[in-house]
């Protein structure tokens, strides 16, 4: 970014991705800690005088617009932290989009509406993408470039991520290098002890990277609804809890395999089971292979690993050198079942080890739960991406960028 600045942007268009996919409830943002790391790149290139146009997703809409998905809210947030004037055009390349960009002055933001309001952004067919890339393009006329900084969405290949880096001078955005030099400190060189802290609902969002992760990792702490397959694999019986049967030879496999690699997975010996899914449900601690004996038999659900296990993952963490931790251990949502999550968010920040939050169920959870980001070593912003990127997949995002 430093590089495009350096070049001179005054005057022109510069297209920024962002990653502006925050959580909602109605019109009000719950988290923004993704708005807040999208400013300061946008601030950078407005002092520097260029005509900024913003696009970023929410959420997952079909290809059209629909209210429920606008940038609105997320725009308004922006314009309330930004100390310059933000507006949001009424449609991503359509003629509000063009209206706007064309009356843009130097130092001026324009957000782009929802890129997924137009199916060909997320479209398998690169002819598809790249019309719609032609058509981002086409708004920063003569001279624009492209900074892309939605750390958040590199590893999809979208048309405002990968094909419009094909068509412009492209750079890499302030928060994706940052996030990019944070997760290399946990695939290369990585201080040990190494602590990662899974949780989250299911075990088969998480394959790769524990795949990935054995033989790297010390220790992987398993909470999560994805405890009961692991439970399950153990032999376990977890009555109503949350359990992948297809995925239990596979988790056998992975015990099996990361016991002859040197690394161990922790697994709870003690869980909240609740009488059902909802915040003032009836709940009892029972030990992680008496499920079935809970007050609730064959129908209690488990919620929250236990405060034995809660104490027993902070006492390894507080004992690391490095820490990564992606997923909620309960539903911290319900203030009954979130003891496990708030006791990692405390051990976190407790340890004298680098720490990673990854994943943006993680970071909205701490910050739900009442922690301040800069009691982390690192909060990402990428939930999917920093999981990719420590799978070590390609991510198009960046490669694009390399290119
Ligand atoms: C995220 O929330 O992880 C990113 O914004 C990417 O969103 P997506 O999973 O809908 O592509």
């Amino acid at each position: 970014l430093n590089e495009l600045i350096a070049e001179g942007v005054r005057g022109r268009y510069v297209l920024v991705r962002s990653d502006l996919n925050v959580p909602l409830d109605g019109s009000t943002v719950t988290d923004d800690g993704r708005i807040k790391a999208s400013l300061p790149v946008i601030e950078k290139l407005s002092d520097a005088g260029a005509r900024v146009l913003v696009t970023a997703h929410l959420g997952r809409p079909k290809g059209a617009p629909e209210d429920k998905y606008s940038l609105k809210p997320a725009a308004a947030r922006l314009a309330e932290l930004a100390p310059f004037k933000v507006e949001l055009a009424g449609d991503t390349v359509g003629a509000s989009a063009k209206e706007f960009a064309a009356a843009l002055q130097d130092g001026e933001v324009l957000i782009l509406e929802n890129v997924r309001f137009d199916a060909r952004e997320t479209s398998k067919d690169d002819a598809e993408r790249g019309s719609f890339a032609d058509e981002l393009v086409a708004l920063t006329g003569d001279n624009g470039a492209f900074v892309d900084d939605a750390f958040g969405a590199v590893h999809r290949k979208h048309a405002s991520v990968y094909d419009v880096a094909t068509r412009l001078p492209s750079y890499q955005g302030d928060l994706v290098h940052t996030e990019v030099e944070v997760l290399q400190k946990l695939t290369t060189d990585t201080q040990r002890p190494y602590v990662v802290v899974l949780g989250g609902s299911k075990v088969s969002d998480k394959l790769a990277v524990i795949d990935n992760l054995i033989g790297k990792a010390d220790t992987i702490l398993v909470g999560g609804g994805m405890l009961f397959t692991f439970l399950a694999a153990a032999g376990h019986k977890v009555a109503g809890s949350l359990l992948e049967a297809d995925q239990i030879p596979v988790v056998q496999d992975y015990l099996e395999r990361a016991a002859a690699a040197g690394t161990s997975f922790v697994v709870p010996t003690d869980v909240v089971v609740a009488s059902r899914f909802a915040a003032d449900a009836d709940h009892e601690v029972v030990s992680a292979d008496a499920i079935e004996g809970s007050a609730f038999g064959a129908s209690g659900i488990g919620l929250d690993i236990g405060p034995v296990s809660a104490a027993a993952f902070a006492a390894q963490i507080k004992g690391a050198k490095t820490v990564f931790w992606n997923g909620p251990m309960g539903v911290f949502e319900f203030e009954a079942f979130s003891g496990g999550t708030r006791a990692i968010a405390q051990a976190l920040t407790e340890t004298a080890a680098f720490t990673v939050v990854g994943g943006g169920d993680s970071a909205a959870a701490v910050r739900t739960l009442g922690f301040e980001d800069s009691q982390f070593g690192h909060i990402s912003t990428g939930g999917g991406a920093s999981l990719e990127y420590l799978e070590g997949k390609d991510l198009p995002g960046l490669s694009v960028l390399d290119r």
